[in-house]
């Protein structure tokens, strides 16, 4: 509906521009799996469509926000500004900050156009009234100097363009990469070693995805364990990673993630 409105009111060539921008959003919002924490999930751990990105999901001992354009719990009030603000910055309008979870440490390196995407689409998706309630306001937030602008990567490079698409975007380091002080240890990238609870109960280690690990393994072995969460010994990975976002990336965008996680330095693995 919006899509059709929209094209009707701007000229052609600025409305397929629109178009692909919003197209270019809801992808990263897909493949930077937003919705994984911005959408409740049901007592089985699927995630509730009705629900779409309107926050109120536990992570971290924190609640996620509510995307949706609603005026009052939503970001409806927010200018684009405030909301790119708050995506690569973690700062919000009321002058509070977005706290970890939420992944500011790597989304703030999201291109301009990039994260102008992000906030196209969301600006698309049906408003839900959801009030979220800021828990425990007393944590701080991780000081980090602020960005105003981020260049287009390129994607000649495909390690560059694949550590874009990994660290940047798609959020695999921040569980398989091991912390110091709560921040991600940017020297030992891949090491694995964090735990997490996993869906059914129990817990299970981020494996080390490094070539100490993943070296004797075939680009489409790593591609399948990534979207379908079956290892080369047909053995299923625990329901931490969430396969069905990963599994809509691009062949392009998927092979330098893979050049690029061919490339880490092969580590031990977890800290040291
Ligand atoms: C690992 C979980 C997680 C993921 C993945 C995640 N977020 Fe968040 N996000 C949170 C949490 C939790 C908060 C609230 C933090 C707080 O209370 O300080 C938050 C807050 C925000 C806020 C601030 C809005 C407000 O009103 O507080 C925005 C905007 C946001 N996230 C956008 C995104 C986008 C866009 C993506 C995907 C590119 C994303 N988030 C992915 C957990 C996550
Ligand atoms: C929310 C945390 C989380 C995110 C995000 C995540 N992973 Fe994982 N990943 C895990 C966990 C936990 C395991 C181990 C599951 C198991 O042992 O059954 C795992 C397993 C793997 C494996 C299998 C390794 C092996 O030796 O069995 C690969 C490959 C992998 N992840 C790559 C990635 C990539 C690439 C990304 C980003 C596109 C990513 N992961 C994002 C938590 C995560």
């Amino acid at each position: 509906m919006f899509l059709l409105s929209l094209a009707m009111l701007l000229p052609g060539d600025r409305a397929a521009a629109a178009s692909s921008e919003i197209e270019r959003g809801e992808y990263l919002v897909c493949i930077g799996i937003c919705s994984s924490c911005h959408t409740q999930k049901d007592s089985e751990g699927k995630t509730i469509k009705e629900k779409f990105l309107s926050g109120g999901q536990r992570v971290g001992g924190l609640l996620a926000s509510n995307l949706t354009s609603d005026p009052e719990t939503g970001l409806g009030h927010w200018s684009d500004e405030q909301i790119i603000a708050s995506i690569r910055n973690g700062t919000r309008p009321d002058g509070s900050s977005v706290r970890p979870p939420m992944g500011t440490f790597f989304y703030r390196d999201l291109s301009d156009a990039d994260v102008k995407a992000i906030v196209a689409y969301l600006r698309t998706v049906p408003a839900i009234k959801n009030p979220v309630e800021r828990l425990d306001p007393q944590r701080a937030s991780v000081k980090m100097e602020l960005v105003s602008t981020v260049a287009e990567p390129g994607r000649k490079n495909q390690i560059a363009y694949g550590h874009y698409i990994g660290v940047t975007v798609s959020h695999c380091f921040q569980c398989h990469t091991p912390r110091i002080d709560g921040q991600p240890d940017l020297t030992r990238l891949g090491a694995g070693g964090n735990t997490y609870t996993a869906r059914g109960g129990g817990t299970v280690v981020a494996s080390n995805i490094t070539p100490t690990s993943l070296g004797s393994w075939s680009d489409e072995q790593i591609r399948t364990a990534i979207t379908k969460g079956v290892r080369p010994d047909g053995g299923k990975l625990v329901g931490v990673m969430d396969f069905d976002m990963y599994a809509r990336m691009s062949d392009s965008d998927m092979n330098a993630l893979i050049v690029f996680l061919r490339n880490l330095p092969a580590l031990s693995s977890g800290a040291q």
